[in-house]
């Protein structure tokens, strides 16, 4: 089955030409200008669009036990939303429970995606539990296309793991060429000015952005770079919120370490002036980890977006409804489960913010939101671009559109938008996955249980 894409423009990271592109099967059979339309069954005008490889979120939690409850989006609800919102690959979080081996938690998400993920998936390890005999487990994982295992500098008693334990698990990736992720949070230290303000009676969600300060975080990324630096191997920052953390990168890079780090649009775009000062019980919408940070923080991390400080932006996609499952810390901000939603919004915010503001090209928007991540987790040139070869994973772009971010419309199951009322201009019309149409004029029309676990191969700091 052969579809022909005409008079579109392609993106990607290096490059813009206007020209048709022809899919065979599942893959891009061939990129120029004017290929004839008797060769294909199917033939799409795209004039006026763009055509943008498949959008890559490299850190969602679907279906995540956390906090006494669960995320509230499943792998079917979940990837269908980011497949509306141009997102056709995701690398999800499995979780290694305490005592248990981390091939348990691999097969415990591989049944969780099973007949419910409407676009590829890929899975990091979560590790929580690493004896001395269980460093050769993280190969093994490694043979099955886990190529990425994250490790958590917070959270004390619950996914915390020592210095000792991150350097183990360091030095191994130097033997199996994986990349370790690191929350970088100081959590003893957070935990100690948590229990002051919990018995100062300071129980409202601010709280919990108020007693995780940018330098816990700052201290924690020097930390994680420096034990890498030692190990001799690259790292990755999750989720990076502020200017004290991203001089830390910065510095590192300046050096030649290879130290790379993602930021969310959350972090890019909200503040705790804006979102949760003042509003009470409101603010328990984005109680996540790291928190908001003052609004000081936002355009340093989107000149660290330009200046290639940070390669990476996905959403750390955690939902969990205000209603019912926020409310289970009404009384005690310790208590919120810990996360936001955003996987359905991340090109939309990226794209009208980014490129439509001016604070970067649309080529460094590609390079951001699935080039750059295809890379450094191990997917390119599968994914992450539009060349003959790879994945007919495309996004027809219009970067015209106008649209306003609301839960009323989402299709994420949770029943608040952290981006309430937020008017965007761009947005994926239609959606190829593996060459499959599974949106159509921003209505899902693929079939659940399609997506594909991906085997992401371990390349051992090999980005460019
Ligand atoms: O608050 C967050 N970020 N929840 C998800 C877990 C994590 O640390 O990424
Ligand atoms: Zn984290
Ligand atoms: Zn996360």
């Amino acid at each position: 089955m052969r579809t022909l894409i005409q008079h579109g423009t392609i993106v990607n990271a290096d490059s813009t030409v206007k020209a048709d592109l022809l899919i065979d099967g599942a893959k891009i059979k061939e990129i120029r200008a004017s290929i004839p339309a008797t060769v294909a069954e199917t033939v799409v005008d795209a004039t006026g669009l763009l055509l943008l490889p498949g959008g890559i979120d490299a850190h969602t939690h679907l279906d995540m036990p956390f906090g006494g409850t669960t995320s509230a989006d499943d792998f079917l609800t979940g990837t269908r939303a980011a497949a509306i919102g141009g997102t056709t690959t995701i690398v999800d979080f499995a979780i290694q429970a305490r005592g248990t081996k981390m091939r348990t938690a691999l097969d415990t998400w591989w049944k969780k995606a099973e007949g419910k993920a409407c676009i590829d998936y890929g899975l990091h390890m979560i590790v929580t539990d690493l004896p001395d005999a269980g460093l050769e487990d993280m190969d093994d994982l490694v043979c099955e296309g886990v190529a990425s295992f994250k490790l958590f500098m917070a959270y004390p008693n619950v996914l915390m793991v020592d210095d000792a334990t991150i350097f183990k698990a360091l030095k191994q990736t130097a033997k199996n060429g994986a990349l370790i992720c690191m929350h970088a949070e100081n959590g003893s230290v957070i935990d100690v000015i948590v229990q002051q303000a919990l018995a100062e009676g300071k129980t409202a969600p601010i709280y919990h952005a108020l007693t995780r300060p940018t330098v816990a975080e700052a201290e924690a990324v020097h930390r994680a770079i420096a034990m890498a630096e030692m190990a001799g191997v690259p790292v990755y920052i999750v989720h990076l919120s502020s200017e004290d953390a991203l001089n830390q990168v910065r510095e590192a890079r300046d050096r030649g370490l290879p130290a790379f780090a993602e930021t969310c649009p959350q972090y890019l775009l909200l503040s705790i002036e804006d979102n949760m000062e003042g509003r009470g019980w409101e603010g328990a919408k984005y109680v996540f980890t790291p928190p908001l940070r003052e609004r000081i923080n936002l355009p340093k991390l989107w000149d660290g977006l330009r200046s290639d400080n940070l390669q990476v932006v996905s959403t750390d996609h955690c939902p969990f409804c205000f209603e019912d499952q926020k409310a289970l810390g009404k009384n005690d901000f310790t208590k919120i489960p810990n996360g936001g939603p955003g996987i359905e919004n991340r090109l939309q915010l990226l794209h009208h913010h980014g490129v439509g503001q001016g604070n970067f090209s649309l080529n460094r928007f590609v390079e951001l939101v699935s080039t750059a991540p295809a890379r450094i987790f191990g997917m390119y040139p599968q994914k992450g671009v539009l060349a003959p070869g790879s994945d007919a994973d495309i996004v027809l772009w219009d970067a015209n559109a106008d649209h306003t971010i609301s839960a009323k419309t989402h299709h994420m199951k949770v029943d608040y938008s952290m981006f309430e009322g937020f008017r965007v201009r761009g947005n994926a019309r239609d959606v190829y996955a593996r060459g499959e149409l599974i949106v159509s004029k921003g209505e899902f029309v693929g079939k659940p249980g399609r997506g594909q676990y991906l085997r992401r191969e371990a390349r051992g700091g090999a980005w460019k």
